[in-house]
């Protein structure tokens, strides 16, 4: 077995079993059955320890992107760790309340808000709307005004930098549909001044997702930090800086800058301005602190390419085929078996259908794999595309294995499907 990856913190190789913390991947797999999410606690209150080192003494919010991974369990250990959250829905809002996380801390990001939606966050008293246009801005003012109620909000700015990364998470070029120009920010921000209903809190801005450089986001930076000192020169003061999320992680072989090192960067530009400082990190949290338990289900050999197919598919994990995401795959046990070069793909019908490409692994069928890195934006993203009943997922604290999702039950899936009665209730004529 080649097990010379540098494993992601809360997992570890001893005499080539796979480990998540001081549980064995495969006494997890045979407990709790696969296809399996398991997380490591260790590992994201580190992660999340991490960012706050990295603020040292600076006043700071760390919000937690909800969308990497928004299983209430996971909410509620970093709420308990004093995290607020970056919401894009209603629904994660309710997520976040669900986890008993404080409304005072969340921010609601997103270009498409609905009435109910601002409405629930309203009453629940977020801290903020990073709000994406002009209309959107009219929404909030007229449902404020409605409930009686003030809206907090900051404008997010589009800076038009290249964020480097895969252009379907790219998120900061003046041709995303993402935020709105400085010109428009500053319009937007008088009218807010000018009402009633609407306060001016911060500004916000987040260019793409997995990040390996600094200087995307100092380029943004300075953006803000330009705009900031333009509108106080018009009387507008605000308090926040929102710098986004989207610093990326190790998946393969990629050099990450560290969150101590973004941050100190970010801080060489801000400092003077005496403003909080708030990041809403997702991948970075979570990412490296899960994994994707699968068994090989068959070994099929073809003429030009052998197959590993196993029992989680893109329903499970849909990043290698929608991105063409690279997730380690390793064996979780020693094994005799000669490696070969496979493509590990998974049961459902399409052709997309892979977790990885080319990969030399020694196995044979019903043996464990593990997918590394399916921390963030993996059950997130899971379905149930082909009438597959989506995993369950594990949180594992030293000995401790929680199940903090249970396996979806196939009878689930159409639980809220009808069978109207019309339907073949007149005899056939022919
Ligand atoms: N804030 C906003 C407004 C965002 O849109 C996102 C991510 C984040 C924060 C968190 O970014 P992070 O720190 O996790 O990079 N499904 C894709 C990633 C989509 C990211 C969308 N927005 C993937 O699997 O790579």
């Amino acid at each position: 077995m080649s097990h010379d990856h540098n494993m992601p913190d809360g997992f570890s190789v001893r005499e080539g079993s796979l480990f998540c913390e001081a549980v064995s991947a495969d006494s997890l797999a045979q407990r709790f059955a696969t296809p399996l999410y398991v997380y490591s606690q260790t590992a994201i209150t580190d992660a999340f320890a991490e960012w706050t080192e990295a603020f040292g003494g600076a006043e700071h919010l760390i919000c937690f992107a909800v969308k990497a991974n928004s299983n209430i369990a996971i909410l509620k250990l970093l709420a308990s760790l004093g995290s607020g959250f970056d919401i894009v829905s209603g629904g994660e809002l309710r997520r976040v309340l669900a986890a008993g996380g404080d409304a005072g801390k969340v921010v609601f990001s997103g270009v498409g808000k609905s009435a109910a939606e601002i409405e629930l966050a309203l009453t629940a008293g977020i801290r903020c709307f990073n709000v994406e246009s002009a209309s959107e801005l009219a929404l909030i003012e007229r449902i404020a005004r409605n409930l009686n109620k003030v809206a907090p909000i900051s404008i997010r700015l589009n800076p038009d930098v290249d964020a480097k990364t895969h252009p379907y998470i790219s998120t900061g070029l003046k041709e995303n549909k993402f935020g709105v120009d400085a010109e428009v920010a500053r319009a937007l921000y008088r009218t807010a001044h000018e009402s009633d209903v609407l306060l001016p809190v911060g500004i916000d801005c987040h260019i793409g997702s997995q990040l390996t450089e600094i200087e995307p986001f100092i380029d943004s930076v300075k953006h803000l930090k330009n705009l900031v000192l333009d509108l106080r020169s018009s009387g507008i003061e605000l308090q926040h800086i929102d710098i986004g999320g989207g610093l990326g992680i190790r998946y393969r072989d990629e050099e990450v800058p560290s969150a101590k090192v973004l941050i100190t960067s970010v801080r060489d530009q801000l400092d003077d301005l005496s403003m909080e400082l708030m990041i809403e990190p997702g991948r970075s949290i979570v990412g490296n602190a899960g994994a994707l338990l699968t068994r090989v289900m068959v070994i099929k050999e073809g003429e030009t390419k052998d197959f590993a197919v196993v029992d989680a598919a893109m329903n499970d994990l849909l990043r290698p085929a929608l991105y063409s995401a690279w997730q380690t795959i390793i064996e979780t046990a020693p094994s005799s078996v000669q490696t070969r070069v496979y493509d590990v793909v998974g049961p459902v019908c399409e052709t997309g259908d892979f977790l990885g490409k080319d990969r030399e692994l020694g196995i044979t069928e019903g043996d464990l794999l593990a997918v590394l890195g399916a921390g963030a934006y993996s059950f997130t993203m899971s379905s149930n595309y082909n009438s597959r009943p989506r995993a369950a997922e594990i949180l594992v604290s030293g000995t401790d294995a929680h199940v903090i999702r249970k396996r979806e039950r196939v009878e689930d899936l159409w639980a809220d499907e009808c069978l109207p009665e019309h339907i073949g209730s007149q005899a056939h004529d022919d």
